[in-house]
């Protein structure tokens, strides 16, 4: 957390390049090896899962060293320049090791291979192959074309395509818990934001195919199940068999209902999509995480309008007091945005409180990064100076960091029921677990024998700004 916080380019870039590879057979048993490393939102670490298992089913096995790759790909995330930029610095040392080793293939995957499409092939040679996020199903194929020596593209985006289906091998995984994706693509057409146009349209996955992955991972042990989705309440699936619909709040009933031992968070809340149904299911079943991601993105009404976030300072304050009616206890995430086109200074100031009235315990802050194509870099001038952007989001970070050792100061004495993820990072004699508000817990073993993906409750009695300590009870 504590990273998160100072690294101003955050959240998404703050799990970069991460290589996988699950051996769940035998790996001599492929014929060739695959490299994966995966950049941006959890959407995209959790369609590396998918892409793993179109491999697997290919013939591919994993490998954890990409020079010892047939294929190495990259999935990659346009959401900022930093993001992409890192992705291209990180294609030439591929393409040191690809001079030496003729036959190796490189994919870039993703919201970069969408967004540039046909332009990366071109582009100083780094890549072979080029797959958008809807195209997974063609990868086979394409890395036949590519070692045949053709261009290989495929950008298509889809209005149907969920991969409902395929079941994701789980990739670098704690075995407690795991992502599950309800839904692919976004509608909003917030002005700064890339997605829409990297993503496509909106869809829902079939809600039976969602429970069935749940349930079986909850019989393979694991604990907990994120849903994911651009905009997940907005979910709405039709079940063509008897013509009814399954609404979001539904969704985690359903979900909710396969084992109260089995955890349900879900990401992300847009906020004027979040239904009091939805906030009175997550009262309703101790199972659901009291914790909700809900992105604010400015505490002004201006800006949101230019945002085109369609809510107003007063609307989202309202969102926040209905939350904590229903659910006093919740946690509250947001994502911040500094500096977006003619902000002023007292604009800034209405984001700092904003904050203050919302109480987040945990922010995502970014300076604003202008997207070629948005509609944002269309209309507006990308006016804020740098170092003006850099300090309003140095005073949303310092903001943020008071918010949460208060946030975790309030809840120095209570007890809370922890999963537990596995051992803290510092110690081998400590557990670390997150309680149902997504806070991160450390407390010694002790003498008592527990394991990864038990229960224990646990008494906290000191805190610093990103954990709190504790002791069984
Ligand atoms: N510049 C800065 N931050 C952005 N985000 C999305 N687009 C941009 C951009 N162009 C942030 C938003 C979003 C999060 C995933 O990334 O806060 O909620
Ligand atoms: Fe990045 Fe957005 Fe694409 Fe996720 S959906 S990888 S955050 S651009």
């Amino acid at each position: 957390m504590m990273d998160l916080l100072t690294d101003n380019k955050v959240h998404d870039e703050a799990r970069q390049g991460e290589a996988y590879a699950p051996f769940a057979h035998d790996p001599n048993q492929y014929k060739k090896r695959f490299y994966i490393e995966s950049y941006g939102c959890q959407m995209n670490f959790s369609d590396s899962e998918i892409v793993a298992s179109i491999l697997n089913d290919a013939g591919f096995g994993a490998t954890r060293n990409f020079e010892e790759a047939d294929l190495v790909l990259l999935n990659t995330c346009s959401i900022r320049e930093k993001a992409e930029q890192t992705v291209r610095k990180r294609l030439t040392e591929f393409r040191k090791v690809k001079d030496t080793k003729p036959g190796m293939l490189v994919g870039v995957l993703g919201c970069m291979a969408e967004r540039l499409k046909a332009k990366l092939l071109e582009e100083e040679k780094l890549v072979d192959m080029v797959v958008g996020p809807d195209a997974y199903r063609t990868l086979p194929g394409l890395v036949e074309e590519a070692e045949g020596g053709q261009k290989a593209v495929n950008v298509l985006l889809s209005r149907d395509e969920t991969y409902a289906d395929i079941s994701p091998v789980r990739l670098e995984s704690n075995g407690v818990s795991a992502f599950i994706s309800i839904m692919r693509g976004c509608n909003n057409m917030c002005t700064f934001c890339v997605v829409p146009f990297t993503r496509g349209r909106e869809r829902s996955r079939d809600a039976f195919s969602i429970v069935a992955e749940a349930r079986d991972l909850f019989e393979r042990g694991y604990k907990e199940v994120t849903l994911l989705g651009q905009n997940v309440d907005s979910y709405y699936w039709n079940n063509e068999a008897d013509n009814t619909n399954v609404t979001f709040a539904q969704l985690l009933e359903m979900v909710a209902l396969i084992s109260p031992e089995l955890r349900i968070r879900f990401s992300t809340s847009h906020p004027k999509d979040i239904t009091d149904e939805v906030l009175h299911t997550m009262a309703k079943y101790e199972n659901i995480c009291n914790y909700i991601h809900l992105p604010v993105q400015s505490g002004n009404t201006r800006v949101l309008q230019l945002m085109n976030r369609t809510y107003t300072r007063e609307w989202y304050m309202k969102k926040v007091d209905r939350i904590r009616e229903i659910i006093p206890d919740c946690g509250i995430s947001s994502d911040i945005i500094a500096g977006f086109c003619s902000e002023t200074e007292e604009e800034h100031q209405d984001t700092l409180s904003i904050m203050d009235y919302s109480k987040y315990d945990y922010s995502y802050m970014f300076f604003y990064s202008e997207r070629p194509g948005t509609l944002a870099a269309r209309r507006y001038a990308d006016d804020v100076p740098e170092e003006v952007k850099k300090r309003r989001l140095q005073e949303i970070v310092d903001k943020q960091y008071q918010l949460s050792l208060e946030s975790n100061q309030r809840d120095v004495g209570k007890t809370f029921k922890v999963l537990i993820e596995g051992e803290s990072k510092k110690s081998d004699l400590e557990w670390m677990g997150r309680n149902s508000q997504n806070k991160v817990i450390v407390f010694p073993k002790e003498q008592y024998d527990l394991k990864k993906g038990d229960y224990v409750n646990v008494h906290v009695h000191s805190c610093n700004k990103a954990t709190l300590m504790g002791k069984i009870v």
